[in-house]
């Protein structure tokens, strides 16, 4: 399987040479990440994630899953950002692919929601639970106080057994560590070298998937193979798909509209936004991914797509599935011309019109063929944008795997919390509350 990336209706925005152009552009971004000589070289552990990743260590996942799931109706995963959105994304797209003895995942402390924890206890009221944290850092403010919550909560619920139902995954060091080992829960590490927002091939992402039911072995054989596909200079996709958008981005189409039109991908582009939007989008640059699922918002933002403001590019991402449903045929409710087709058709039909009728109105739209939906085409997926992503950024002239301006908000959050050490921040905002 190779993912394909087609410029066929995007080609005629772009003049002579111009592709070729930034094709040798992106190949230069392209050899940053492969011999490590960009900015931020020392995040570059994902690149080598699928073959570095020991069949023993994914034993060890599974075999970690297969006990929560003994155990366990419900896995509450703690996380925000990069430590839980790739999870979230390959379980919410591959529900059909979960074996029987799978757990429900609910996701917790990606926000401060109040009522979201009430909903969480009320799920949990019959059910059996374990809980995995997850933080590289494990100073997330929201991660910590989803923690302070549902350890308060696991010990009234099972006294001295919690501990055998908390997973941590963690970095080398910090809080979080030193309480896992005192408090003797299994540990998972958080590779040094590989940033949130391209973990989800790492411990990171596996034991909540493997918790779900979904094969990790199936999912590394992906991406191990989006890894070998990567390696080859020749008629790279990954660069391709990276020209095409600082093409675009030069001609001052700032905003990509991702699009799917599968209802369970939907979670995959938040994951892709993420991914993308944490990477390029610093020094007051960077292409904003804006997702689209259609066809939904095509009675929505459809308009301003096909006639809005012209500074946008559309990114289609198609996945294919088996599934195809046939539409009764009913004579008389003035749809003659849809008997004896099927919604998938249908479907198929409607993004391609949407497609032309976007590239007649002004949009270029890039189509990336994923293939047929499994996990392992996930796993293909999820390591094709994230080397397109890092390829990308270098282009664009950017360290792809920091994210100083994060901080900001989290500055002025420790100051209006009273936080020690963040006192005269705390008084100058005061004369703006
Ligand atoms: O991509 C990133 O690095 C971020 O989105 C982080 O994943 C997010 O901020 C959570 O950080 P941590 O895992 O340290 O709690």
């Amino acid at each position: 399987m190779k993912v394909s990336v087609s410029s066929k209706h995007c080609e005629r925005f772009l003049e002579q040479g111009e592709l070729v152009s930034f094709i040798k552009k992106a190949e230069d971004g392209y050899q940053k990440v492969l011999d490590s000589s960009g900015e931020g070289s020392d995040f570059l552990g994902w690149r080598d994630l699928p073959s570095s990743l020991s069949d023993e260590e994914t034993e060890k996942i599974q075999a970690t899953a297969d006990c929560l799931k003994k155990m366990a109706d419900v896995l509450i995963v703690i996380g925000i950002g990069g430590s839980y959105l790739g999870s979230l994304a390959a379980i919410s797209s591959l529900k059909r692919f979960s074996s029987h003895d799978k757990m429900e995942i609910i996701f917790a402390g990606n926000n401060m929601c109040s009522s979201r924890y009430e909903e969480i206890f009320d799920k949990c009221r019959d059910k059996e639970v374990a809980v995995n944290v997850i933080s590289k850092s494990g100073s997330t403010t929201e991660t910590a106080i989803a923690f302070r919550i549902f350890r308060s909560y696991m010990e009234k619920r099972y006294g001295r057994d919690a501990s055998k139902r908390i997973v941590m995954t963690t970095g080398s060091k910090g809080t979080l560590r030193d309480i896992a080992e005192k408090e003797g829960y299994v540990t998972f590490l958080v590779p040094e070298d590989v940033g949130g927002r391209y973990s989800v091939l790492s411990h990171v992402g596996l034991l909540p998937i493997a918790c779900a039911g979904i094969s990790i072995k199936e999912l590394i054989a992906g991406a191990r193979q989006a890894q070998k596909d990567f390696l080859v200079k020749e008629d790279n996709q990954a660069v391709r798909y990276a020209a095409l958008r600082n093409a675009f981005y030069n001609k001052g189409k700032v905003n990509e509209i991702t699009v799917t039109n599968r209802d369970n991908m939907k979670l995959f582009s938040s994951w892709f936004q993420q991914l993308f939007a944490e990477s390029e989008g610093k020094d007051e640059k960077g292409i904003l991914p804006v997702p689209a699922f259609f066809t939904s918002d095509l009675h929505s933002v459809g308009q301003y797509i096909q006639n809005g403001l012209r500074n946008m590019f559309e990114t289609v991402i198609e996945i294919k599935e088996d599934i195809n449903i046939p539409i009764p045929d009913f004579a008389s409710d003035g749809f003659l011309f849809l008997d004896g087709k099927t919604v998938g058709e249908i479907n198929e039909k409607a993004l391609t019109a949407s497609v032309i009728a976007h590239e007649d109105g002004g949009v270029p739209v890039i189509r990336i063929n994923l293939g047929e939906l499994s996990p392992y085409t996930l796993g293909y997926a999820f390591y094709f944008f994230e080397s397109a992503c890092a390829v990308s950024a270098y282009t664009l002239g950017v360290n792809p795997f920091n994210q100083p301006s994060v901080e900001e908000y989290k500055k002025n959050m420790f100051a209006l919390l009273g936080k020690e050490g963040y006192e005269e921040l705390g008084e100058r905002l005061k004369s703006r509350l």
